[in-house]
């Protein structure tokens, strides 16, 4: 299967590109109502969209796609909730403690900082405003009609791209964006400045490399949402996305079309064994790729991007779906592989030797489900489970349709080892002893079942949920939201919790920790409206459907 060939269409069609993003949100508009409802989250073109979209028959879409063979207990989140949703309590709490977040630059929201603790001695840097940390936060804002922060965020970011960025005397690429950034108020000059992190203050000096990633995924967001096209087609918006590709598309010794990196260069930003080709980063790279190949324009400039985004998403999914994917098969393919294969008909092509396959995964692995596992590079496959790889490459349909199932039956059947009592696990399982020393260098912030090793991170309770949205799953999520909401606020919002079932507060967990409150938040929202999915999930498979035609959208 090759879900790029309409990508190569792309580079000579410029409208088949928006037919590509609209379609998906099309399917999602199954219930007009409630957008009309909502109060001041569309504008009129968004609402005319809406209509299209009903003529398409997006109800059809979303059922005969989502739902195979009537899965059980599905019904659309819309239909079954409509009626009977009422705000929980700690909607009202978690928006005000959502806006105490919220950072201003002359005048101007630009952001939220990662911690609103104040019982906490130790600031560190959670003052400040994280690339990452905001999307949920923009996500929310968009949900709710609020885009102007969002506009300003990518804005505020995008110039501080523009900065020299230099660790001691080494010069990062010109693309880099920051990992933070932290607005400072001066009370006698009564001026604001802003001091941004390229990596060079972070613990370990390692680049972000997902903040550009999430920048140009919230840029798409932003646009798809409000129906705003005039911010993503500025000169300046254009050159952004293309220097941030243009760290990645470059050619050099790679033979992989993944993309290497540092150990602690994305959410998990200490040293954890993720070195190599993390799920997570090229999860995201795809998604980047994918949502920038939407934006980008068709001039001098863009045109050869464009080109090399279509080659890398060519070569990029079929390595992922065929190298990183893990399934009860694949699993038994592996223990049985040969080892010391030469030349073109190797079959274990990376030489893993069998004996390096852990214990636990032949126990973890159902029968029935699957997941793209945590890096692969020669003579090492990392099985370990990563929740935000996966969930991302459902959202980015890097995962085809089964493999996006597999996932989700994947983590129905291994809920308690998953999910557990908090939602949601981010990474299975934890390392110890031995492989803790070696892998984390003694890291005392890492240690088992905790913070980055195998701790359970409240965030990602929204990209699971929109994951479960995506494959007609809303049951999964629903289930995931009620442990959620049982703990979160009593326990103000912790950043994480330790232990093998999620059931403590993490040791150094900070409180009132903003992602925790966005993440239920949009999780929230997307429950009960299923059309925001649109602004955070890209469609796939497009020329094994037909081809709307429809005469304008959003960059024809
Ligand atoms: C921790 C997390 C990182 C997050 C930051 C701010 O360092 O590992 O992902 O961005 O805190 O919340």
């Amino acid at each position: 299967m090759d879900g790029y060939g309409l990508g190569l269409r792309n580079v000579s069609s410029h409208c088949s590109i928006s037919e590509m993003d609209d379609y998906d949100l099309s399917r999602l508009l199954d219930k007009p109502k409630l957008n009309i409802e909502r109060q001041r989250s569309f504008d009129e073109r968004s609402l005319s969209e809406l209509s299209i979209g009903l003529a398409r028959g997006g109800l059809d879409n979303f059922e005969s796609s989502y739902s195979p063979g009537g899965r059980s207990g599905f019904d659309t989140p819309a239909s079954s909730s409509r009626n009977s949703f009422e705000p929980h309590p700690m909607i009202a709490e978690a928006w005000e403690a959502l806006r105490r977040s919220m950072v201003y630059f002359r005048g101007q929201p630009v952001g939220t900082i990662a911690a609103y603790d104040h019982a906490s001695e130790e600031v560190l840097n959670y003052d400040q405003v994280f690339v990452r940390d905001f999307v949920p936060s923009a996500l929310a804002f968009l949900m709710n009609g609020e885009p102007d922060i969002v506009k300003n965020f990518l804005l505020k970011t995008l110039q501080l791209q523009g900065w020299e960025k230099r660790i001691d005397r080494f010069k990062l690429g010109e693309g880099a964006m920051p990992a933070s950034f932290k607005v400072l108020h001066d009370p006698v000059r009564k001026t604001d400045t802003v001091a941004a992190d390229f990596g060079e203050s972070a613990i370990g000096r390692v680049a972000p490399v997902d903040s550009g990633f999430w920048w140009i995924i919230l840029l798409r967001a932003y646009t798809k949402s409000t129906g705003d096209l005039s911010l993503a087609e500025t000169s300046e918006c254009q050159k952004g996305m293309r220097l941030i590709l243009t760290l990645c598309l470059s050619e050099g010794f790679d033979t992989f079309p993944t993309l290497l990196c540092a150990d602690g260069c994305s959410m998990i930003d200490r040293r954890m064994g993720i070195y190599g080709y993390p799920i997570e980063i090229q999860a995201l790279f795809f998604m980047a790729l994918r949502c920038a190949l939407a934006m980008l324009k068709h001039d001098a400039e863009g045109k050869e991007c464009i080109e090399r985004i279509v080659k890398r998403l060519h070569a990029l999914s079929y390595h992922m779906r065929s190298y990183f994917w893990l399934d009860f098969q694949q699993l038994n393919d592996i223990y049985r592989y040969k080892t010391e294969e030469y030349s073109h008909t190797a079959v274990n092509k990376f030489n893993v030797i069998p004996d390096s396959i852990p214990e636990w995964v032949f126990d973890f692995m159902p029968t029935r489900g699957g997941y793209f596992v945590g890096n692969v590079s020669p003579a090492r496959m990392d099985f370990r489970w990563f929740a935000l790889g996966n969930c991302v490459a459902i959202l980015a349909s890097l995962a085809t349709p089964e493999q996006s199932m597999a996932i989700m039956d994947l983590i129905e059947s291994r809920w308690e080892e998953l999910v557990g009592e908090m939602p949601l696990k981010i990474s299975y399982p934890a390392i110890e002893s031995h492989e803790w020393r070696i892998i984390t260098g003694c890291d005392p912030k890492n240690t088992r079942w905790s913070y980055h090793n195998g701790g359970s991170w409240p965030v990602l309770l929204w990209l699971l949920t929109a994951a479960c949205i995506k494959t007609g799953r809303p049951q999964i999520a629903r289930r995931a939201i009620e442990l959620a909401e049982s703990r979160l606020l009593k326990d103000s919002w912790p950043e994480y919790y330790d232990g093998k079932l999620g059931r403590y507060i993490g040791k150094q967990a900070r409180k009132y920790q903003t992602w925790s409150i966005a993440g239920y938040l949009v999780a929230k929202m997307m429950l009960e409206d299923p059309s925001h999915l649109g602004m955070i999930s890209l469609e796939e498979d497009k020329q094994m459907k037909p081809l709307i035609k429809r005469s304008s959208s959003w960059t024809c």
